[in-house]
């Protein structure tokens, strides 16, 4: 998607700098680091391994807080959130899909999937339902049963891709989402991972080392030792809506080539995810809220799982903390 540059960006980070420190040793894992993000885009990092790709992810999804500079995500300044608050602004808004898994190892497949729908409040029946759709949809039917220890990597990587979109989240992130798959595999996911954000109207952002998965990207951003080398917008992204016909002659590219001749894609074929859904919810009709959300959950039902979920996630959160600032 090509942004309306008179919008406001949907996420800004601002000079964001982050220094681990290791007893005298200083890491600058990102250095000066500032880019806009629009509602709606697929933004790609690109990046040698230690160029500071996760720790830019981790720091704009409020996983860890930036040594300097500012993060705002939708007016919402998360580098200032205490700790619950950016517990509850992620479950609201954000899914993740990490380059470990972080499942839980005492839940069933299904019920991993399941813990984003239990923030929404929903029962049991409708988000077992959604969870059976997504899991089916990630290639994991039959697998419901199974725990993450029964299963190979790959299949471990399709749950948590499964449980970050189970939510309808309006923004992904990702870190190298397809790391444990195979070419074919990673195609297959990636092409579901992508349609389902522009059905939506989310916005995608993922770190990788694969150039083929920056062909799926609008916007593709490369990082080098902490800084931002250069950012490409990419005119013709891989995957159409289904709706759209390609265009004749199209050409795959490697996503890093802007001179691709084609014309951005036309405001008729942009999304439909905005429009509001009435029931019965399926899979493919959720459609994430319009405005990002800052409270807790509103809804009371299922509060003691609302609470256990929480607890867990405040886990995923601390796993991915330790730096010594
Ligand atoms: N908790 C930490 N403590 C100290 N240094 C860290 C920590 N986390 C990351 N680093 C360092 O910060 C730099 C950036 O790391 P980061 O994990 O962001 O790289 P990356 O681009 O995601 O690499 P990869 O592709 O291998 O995942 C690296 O030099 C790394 O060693
Ligand atoms: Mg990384």
């Amino acid at each position: 998607m090509t942004q309306n540059k008179s919008e406001k960006p949907l996420i800004s980070v601002k000079h964001v700098r982050k220094i681990y420190r290791m007893g005298e040793e200083k890491v600058v894992a990102l250095d000066d680091v500032s880019l806009d993000i629009y509602k709606g885009e697929i933004v790609c990092f690109l990046g040698t391994s230690g160029s500071g790709k996760s720790t830019f992810l981790n720091m704009v999804a409020g996983l860890e807080k930036p040594s300097k500079g500012e993060i705002i995500i939708g007016g919402v300044p998360i580098h200032k959130l205490n700790e619950e608050r950016v517990t509850l602004f992620r479950q609201k808004n954000i899914g993740f899909i990490f380059q470990a898994y972080h499942l839980m190892p005492m839940m069933t497949a299904l019920e991993n999937v399941s813990l984003p729908l239990i923030f929404q409040g929903m029962d049991k029946k409708k988000r077992e339902k959604i969870s059976r759709e997504v899991m089916a949809a990630v290639g994991l039917k039959g697998y419901e049963k199974r725990k993450p220890t029964q299963m190979s990597g790959g299949q471990q990587q399709r749950v948590g891709i499964a449980r970050a979109l189970v939510g309808t989240p309006k923004i992904i992130f990702a870190d190298e989402p397809t790391g444990n798959l195979d070419t074919n595999t990673t195609k297959e996911v990636m092409d579901l991972i992508v349609r389902q954000v522009k059905r939506h109207g989310q916005t995608l952002i993922l770190v990788t080392h694969d150039r083929s998965i920056a062909a799926y990207a609008d916007k593709v951003v490369t990082i080098q030792d902490g800084n931002i080398l250069h950012v490409r917008e990419n005119r013709h992204p891989a995957v159409m809506l289904e709706e759209q016909e390609p265009a004749a002659g199209q050409e795959e590219t490697d996503g890093t080539d802007p001179a691709g001749g084609q014309k951005p894609a036309k405001e008729q074929e942009r999304p439909k995810g905005l429009k509001l859904t009435k029931e019965p919810i399926s899979a493919d009709e959720r459609t994430p809220n319009e405005t990002i959300e800052t409270e807790g959950p509103k809804t009371v039902s299922d509060r003691d799982e609302k609470k256990d979920a929480q607890h867990r996630e405040a886990g995923i959160s601390k796993g991915n903390k330790e730096e010594a600032q």
